[in-house]
């Protein structure tokens, strides 16, 4: 079995010396599940508030606006990962040459889930403007401060769960097809390395 790529750098997220699969499966039994369980209550909570209080607190629509865009681009995006880029870093874990898979290099799936991540980034700074760091108004409804609390938990838990995966199981796995390519080539003869097409995508 590969080794999970190159020695994790300090801030991974994930014990040391974790394997591919070890991270996959962490962050689909954690930040997956927790995002999956708790996106459509909060959202269907926010709408709720909104239409409630929108004469006192007109804030609440636009803040469940930006709540459905972020559940509308981090719901498939779970299904992508879970579905194409983690069955491909789990493939990689127990190779012993470098795995035959439909997207070619697992560069191609991590440079599309990194440019996600970077709106995910970018809608989460959105909703903490709009409730001013997740305080809410000293007068809004109890509903509406446990929202925000929610809300805060979610933005937290996002971000750690970001970089995990932008930290520890992208670099590590394009470090594991990296050494398998280069055990590959190495037998196959100094002409023989992989297609360069595969290398487009950044470094996580
Ligand atoms: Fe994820
Ligand atoms: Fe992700």
């Amino acid at each position: 079995m590969i080794p999970s790529s190159q020695p994790p750098a300090a801030d991974t997220g994930f014990e040391p010396g974790a394997s591919l699969t070890a991270m996959a499966d962490e962050l689909e039994a954690t930040h997956h599940a927790y995002l999956r369980a708790v996106l459509p209550e909060i959202h269907n909570r926010a709408v709720t508030l909104a239409d409630t209080h929108a004469a006192r607190h007109p804030e609440l629509a636009p803040l469940a606006s930006l709540v459905q865009e972020l559940r509308a681009e981090l719901e498939p995006h779970l299904t992508k990962e879970e579905q194409v880029l983690f069955p491909f870093a789990r493939l990689l874990d127990g190779a012993d040459a470098p795995p035959r898979f439909h997207c070619g290099s697992i560069r191609n799936p991590i440079g599309a889930m990194l440019v996600e991540h970077d709106r995910t980034h970018e809608l989460l700074a959105r909703m903490r403007a709009a409730t001013a760091g997740f305080t809410a108004h000293a007068d809004a409804p109890a509903g509406v401060h446990h929202l925000y609390r929610d809300l805060a938990e979610l933005e937290a838990d996002t971000l750690a769960h970001i970089h995990k995966e932008n930290r520890g199981l992208f670099p590590a796995a394009m470090a594991a097809e990296r050494a398998l390519l280069e055990r590959s080539a190495a037998a196959a003869g100094p002409d023989q390395g992989g297609d360069p097409a595969c290398w487009a995508y950044r470094e996580a």
